[in-house]
């Protein structure tokens, strides 16, 4: 803990923030040369491949690996009966323990073998038996199992009550009531889940166990996996230079770092090598659960709500809870006297579900969005105007004022460049050939988060400064934001600057998640700049070092605080076919200080265009027969591809926050795809008057 606070650093002077400074580590990745966990220099490496089980639930009678031995290459199988023990209570990653299956697709044993293609054939060469039980894997709002999580996501209180929702109902003019459903989703990184794994030999020097990863959070890794196996942080290290994105899906260790670590233990210095098929990260990656969602807005004759009521149920897996946050958005978004929220679980014999970008906020905003769009029609109220008149004058959940609220400012500018004046609110009018033609708008939000705990060392080098943390850079272009940072910390210029990240021996970081990374790292890095300066002055020796910890902000618990955003769509629906195209996409934003706008930019567009295909595309479906995801590969689950992609502009408002950090900057990893799935669910009833409440948008509601 810091006896500093945020309060107390020099003012921040940006200079080389709010530069375009070109990602430091991009012509590594381009070129090739950046090596990906798998990739991790070896000799003689042994690979892995996991079997998975073919029943949603039940047990392991046998496993029959004789054929698989037999077969050139492969070395060893560890199944539960032989894999070494670990030691918790997490239901996804204690693997290879027991022989319970709790869904379809965990992994019942893995293949080791010389090369990668004979531990994959090897793998299909294992036969295994089961008794299997009866499973349930359908989500259900009428389930009379589902039960009340005690928190939400990720410490969220699961109900919310303020006044009186069946009173706003009775004194109300308009009510929207309606149900609105998402679809599981699946985050697809470019880069699939992957690890290399190695065991201190006899006789070595080091940490006992070295992983090279692809995680959003280094430490995370050390205190989980390390955990499990009962090792101490110094006994294990984890590195994760490079990341070929997470999209949460890597913000925990997931079931193949434990299973390489295993096998790395029973192989002692040889080194492993495991990554998920395409086709295993629909079982084994997370996911975002699907959603049913009652929102019910009451409203008097001119449009001022009286209620707003929004009531989720959703799933998670028996094996291990996961409880996304979808109502928590809609407690802070408008002003109603009488409001209330809630979660319903039902715990299924399915993988485990877990963070996907804007996990909580992007589905729940979808179906407050389009309710609000709803109530719009009934009011016959401008869709901005509506939101504009509901404007809250603090947070309606806690009272707080908010840190920078600036979502009619967002909605405004958007609205002038979008072109929304004028507009013909009647569904249906413009047809232009064999197009109907529509506009639709949402709002966005997502919490302005920073973790605490953080600490980072600053060394002066022959020609500049090393500033060393356990961060994470996703491809998101941390470890270049934050020599930004550092640089006008420092007060030298950008390029004498040096960032090094992903290193579980470097100072501990939190996670690249929750848009929180830039201003937990950045906040730090800062003070540790002034504790540095303060020791070392401005004319360092080489070799001077200090390490810093991450000052304490009191102002943060005293305000609310949230990015915001206006999100446009232009809409085009084929009279014919019924094939919606997003023809164009707006988004202005309100972030706080923008550290590097072509990184920012490149956040917001990355976000947008996932919101499309949440909007359009993205729908994993369950067989609730067998319990699996039968959509798994990116031939039957659809990811927005270029052609998908329109016109897409991007805009911010010019802003410092006061409060964040002493940068002035929010995170601008998620927010772009919190309101897309909504605004194109309204430009498709604008184009159409089909209203579509079940995400995604595809061409048969239109027929
Ligand atoms: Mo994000 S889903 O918090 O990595």
């Amino acid at each position: 803990m810091s006896d500093t606070t945020v309060q107390e650093l020099p003012p921040f002077e940006a200079r080389a923030v709010g530069r375009g400074v070109a990602r430091r580590e991009g012509p590594l990745k381009v070129s090739g040369q950046a090596p990906y966990a798998f990739e991790a220099p070896a000799d003689e490496p042994l690979f892995l491949h996991l079997v998975q089980s073919t029943v949603a639930k039940g047990t392991v009678r046998a496993v029959d690996a004789a054929r698989a031995l037999a077969h050139p290459g492969v070395v060893d199988i560890l199944d539960h009966t032989s894999a070494p023990r670990l030691s918790g209570d997490d239901g996804e990653l204690m693997v290879l323990q027991t022989p319970d299956v709790a869904f379809r697709g965990q992994v019942v044993a893995v293949v080791v073998a010389e090369s990668a293609e004979a531990a994959r054939e090897g793998a299909s060469l294992v036969t295994v038996t089961y008794d299997e039980q009866e499973h349930r894997a359908q989500l259900r709002a009428d389930d009379l199992d589902l039960y009340k999580p005690e928190k939400v996501n990720p410490s969220f209180d699961t109900d919310s009550s303020d006044g009186d929702v069946d009173q706003a109902h009775r004194e109300a003019t308009h009510v929207v009531d309606a149900t609105y459903t998402t679809p599981y989703e699946h985050n697809n990184p470019l880069e699939p889940h992957a690890v290399t794994a190695r065991w201190r030999a006899d006789g070595e020097d080091g940490p006992l166990l070295t992983l090279d990863a692809s995680t959003q959070q280094v430490h995370g890794v050390v205190e989980t996996v390390g955990g499990l196996l009962g090792l101490e942080p110094e006994e294990m290290r984890v590195r994760s230079p490079y990341v070929g994105g997470g999209f949460g899906s890597k913000g925990m260790p997931k079931v193949h770092d434990v299973v390489a670590s295993l096998v790395a233990k029973t192989h002692p210095g040889r080194t492993c090598r495991l990554a998920f098929t395409r086709q295993q990260m629909f079982a084994l990656a997370g996911y975002r659960t699907a959603t049913i969602q009652h929102v019910v807005l009451a409203a008097d004759d001119t449009g001022r709500l009286l209620g707003i009521q929004h009531e989720v149920v959703e799933q998670t897996s028996a094996v291990k809870e996961f409880a996304e946050q979808t109502a928590v958005a809609t407690r802070h978004m408008y002003a109603a006297p009488h409001r209330a929220t809630s979660h319903r679980l039902a715990a299924l014999d399915v993988a485990v579900p877990s963070w996907m970008r804007a996990p909580g906020e992007m589905p729940g905003m979808f179906a407050l969005e389009v309710a609000m769009d709803e109530l719009a029609v009934a009011t016959g109220v401008d869709p901005i105007e509506l939101r504009v008149l509901n404007e809250p004058a603090a947070d309606p959940d806690t009272g707080l004022p908010f840190a920078q609220r600036r979502l009619v400012q967002c909605l405004r500018r958007g609205a002038d460049r979008f072109g929304w004046a004028g507009r013909d609110p009647r569904p249906g009018s413009r047809l232009e050939g064999d197009w109907l033609v529509g506009t639709g708008v949402a709002a966005a939000t997502y919490p302005a988060m920073t973790m605490p705990g953080n600490q980072a060392q600053i060394t002066a080098t022959d020609d500049g400064y090393l500033v060393q943390l356990g961060a994470a850079d996703i491809g998101t272009g941390s470890s270049t934001v934050l020599a930004q940072i550092a640089a006008d910390a420092l007060e030298v210029p950008v390029e004498e600057v040096t960032v090094e990240l992903g290193d579980s021996s470097l100072p501990k970081a939190t996670v690249a998640g929750g848009s929180s990374g830039t201003s937990s790292w950045g906040t730090t890095i800062v003070a540790t700049a002034a504790a540095f300066r303060d020791e070392h002055g401005t004319s360092p020796a080489a070799g001077a070092s200090t390490t810093g910890s991450q000052p304490e902000n009191p102002a943060a618990d005293e305000h609310a605080m949230f990015s915001y955003g206006a999100q446009f769509v232009e809409l085009r629906v084929n009279v014919w076919t019924g094939e919606p195209r997003v023809s164009r996409m707006l988004g202005v934003f309100s972030g706080g200080r923008i550290v590097n706008p072509v990184l920012a930019r490149s956040q917001l567009i990355g976000g947008m265009t996932m919101g499309l295909g949440a909007g359009l595309l993205e729908e994993s479906v369950r067989d609730p027969r067998f319990g699996h995801i039968v959509t798994q590969d990116l031939a039957s689950y659809h990811v927005a591809a270029h052609a998908d992609v329109p016109a897409i502009e991007v805009e911010w408002l010019d802003e410092v926050d006061g409060v964040i950090n002493p940068m002035g900057s929010r995170g601008l990893g998620e927010i772009g795809i919190v309101g897309m799935a909504a605004a194109i669910a309204n430009a498709a009833f604008h184009a159409t008057g089909v209203r579509v409440r079940d995400l995604p948008v595809t061409a048969d509601r239109f027929l």
